[in-house]
């Protein structure tokens, strides 16, 4: 029975793993922003078999309630095993062109409220010398586009932070996991047209609750995702700088 903090508990994602850890007994400790929509939640992991389920209502952009959330799971939940990182927000890139504060506010969101909460994380579980630290970034980070780069930017600082944080904490025992889905069918996509490269969200949760027993690293999911970015990656700049994808 693992002890487990997941914030972002809403995104269907994060629903899907919990789903997963529920039904292995887990402790869960659900953090999001609708506190009717984790009530629901956590009546059906317990219905799922979760061991324990308690919900805690925090906007992520709020850094001054990171600390106190993390003192409430641990005090909860008498400790922590493992944290998932999950919440997100896809912005509308065109938008965001057009506006410095609503780019630096899905930059926020995406990316520093993540950094806050990895580096109180990082600190807890280095003094415990141990523990699984589980951050959701994307293949958007591999690297910018012009059809997504506000999203894929914020995406490129976690998947690199955790990156440098998965070294650092590799001595102390502790696993630092970054997940780097492609295209998952969730509400965040609901818009898009979906594909032959489409993944459901219980897909991706069962990547990651592998992931997160096994030893840590940058895992692509589903794991196709690894050629089609190192293709990607491979494209010289000046040939990437002429086509739009
Ligand atoms: N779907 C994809 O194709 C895809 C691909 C790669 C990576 N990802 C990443 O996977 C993760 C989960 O996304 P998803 O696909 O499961 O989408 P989702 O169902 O739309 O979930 C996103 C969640 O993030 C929460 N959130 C947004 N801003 C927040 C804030 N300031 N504080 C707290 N919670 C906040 C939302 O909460 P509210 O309900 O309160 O708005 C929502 O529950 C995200 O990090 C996303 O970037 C998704």
């Amino acid at each position: 029975m693992k002890k487990i903090l997941i914030v972002g508990a809403i995104s269907a994602i994060a629903e899907a793993t919990a789903r997963v850890w529920a039904q292995q007994g887990d402790y869960l400790f659900l953090v999001a922003r609708d506190a009717q929509k984790l009530a629901v939640l956590a009546e059906d992991l317990r219905v799922r078999g979760a061991g324990r389920v308690e919900t805690y209502v925090m906007d992520a952009n709020d850094y001054a309630a990171h600390a106190p959330m993390l003192d409430a799971a641990e005090q909860a939940l008498q400790g922590l095993d493992t944290v998932l990182i999950a919440h997100g927000v896809l912005p509308d890139q065109a938008a965001c062109e057009q506006s410095v504060e609503l780019t630096l506010r899905q930059i926020d969101t995406n990316a520093l409220s993540v950094v806050g909460l990895l580096t109180l994380l990082a600190n807890r579980f280095e003094q415990r010398k141990a523990g699984v630290i589980a951050v959701i970034s994307s293949v958007a980070g591999d690297r910018g586009r012009a059809s997504n780069y506000v999203y894929g930017s914020a995406k490129a600082l976690v998947s690199e932070f955790a990156s440098g944080l998965r070294q650092r904490l590799a001595a102390s025992g502790v696993t630092v996991v970054t997940i780097k889905p492609g295209f998952v069918d969730t509400p965040m996509t609901a818009s898009f047209k979906k594909g032959p490269l489409w993944a459901k969200p219980e897909k991706i949760a069962a990547i990651i609750a592998k992931a997160c027993d096994s030893g840590g690293g940058a895992v692509y999911a589903p794991w196709f995702w690894f050629y089609i970015m190192a293709i990607i990656k491979l494209i010289p700049e000046f040939v990437f700088g002429k086509i739009k994808i």
